[in-house]
């Protein structure tokens, strides 16, 4: 496994290596759940490259850019584990040099959700995804479905300009008790970690509604809301419920699969998302 600091040296990897390029682009702080996406890539590709980034464009002003999680040592371990061929890992100033003044803007399916939250995060994303992709040129590059929007927000700008690889979408890789991993957990105490169970239970419960035949989301919206309320370290802090078109993530009054059932709630001092696909 190579270690790539610089964005010359790893257009220069590029332009060497023939056959299907796989790319992972990563924040870091790497955890079990992540491993499946970056296996999957393996399985797929000739190579693989996973980029460590923490891209600091994609950070609100109070959110946790500088203390969001690192360790590269033990990240670089994990990949080297999983037969990884290069890893991009270039620094803040080269992505971002003084006067960089060009961002690509998904328009109208990030007013919402998390861009409703996060106004600018989905600018950040998908200008870094943007820049990466431009230096790796991957063949496929890989995502996870629990971020749903982001993977909805990189699809359109690939479509839209045209860009030459495909994403590919990776289930949501979750803890025993249901708990979708994600490297904001590791902010969770003890009980706060327990707590955040109730996310998965209230889309395990719009999900047996659904079996059941309910189609009303104003009904299932209620029933989630009421199940997370009693949960007292969650009761009074749902960000938003959404029960979407999946591909559009317009709200619906009635379910037409596939449809995306997504939420966030702020446990304790991380702000937790996860969704389910009613299909
Ligand atoms: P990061 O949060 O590091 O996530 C890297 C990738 O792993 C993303 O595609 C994310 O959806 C996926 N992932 C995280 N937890 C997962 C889980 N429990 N199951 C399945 N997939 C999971 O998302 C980002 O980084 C950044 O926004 C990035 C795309 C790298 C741009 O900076």
């Amino acid at each position: 496994m190579k270690v790539v600091e610089t964005i010359a040296e790893m257009k220069k990897v590029r332009r060497e290596l023939k056959g299907a390029i796989g790319f992972w682009p990563t924040l870091g702080y790497l955890h079990e759940g992540h491993l499946e996406l970056v296996r999957r890539c393996v399985a797929e590709n000739d190579f693989t490259v996973v980029s460590i980034f923490v891209n600091p464009t994609q950070f609100g002003l109070n959110e946790d850019f500088d203390k969001y999680p690192r360790d590269y040592p033990r990240d670089l371990a994990m990949l080297e584990k999983e037969k990884v061929d290069f890893v991009f890992m270039p620094l803040v100033g080269e992505m971002y040099p003084q006067r960089f003044s060009t961002w690509v803007e998904v328009e109208k399916i990030t007013d919402r959700l998390e861009g409703g939250i996060r106004p600018a995060h989905f600018r950040g994303v998908a200008t870094v995804c943007n820049k990466l992709f431009n230096i790796v040129q991957p063949d496929r590059a890989y995502f996870g479905q629990k971020d749903a929007q982001q993977v909805l927000v990189l699809k359109k700008m690939v479509a839209d300009l045209n860009m030459n690889l495909e994403i590919v979408v990776c289930p949501t890789v979750r803890e025993p008790d249901g708990l979708a991993m994600s490297s904001r957990n590791t902010y969770l105490k003890p009980d706060e970690r327990k707590a955040a169970v109730v996310l998965y239970r209230a889309l395990t419960l719009a999900q047996e509604l659904w079996d059941k035949g309910e189609k009303d989301t104003g009904k299932i919206r209620r029933a989630m809301i009421k199940l997370i309320q009693q949960e007292p370290l969650a009761a009074d802090n749902i960000n938003y419920i959404s029960i979407a078109d999946a591909e559009t993530l317009e709200e619906l009054d009635k379910i037409e699969p596939p449809t995306v059932v997504s939420l966030a709630v702020k446990i304790g001092k991380p702000r937790l998302i996860d969704n389910i696909v009613l299909e």
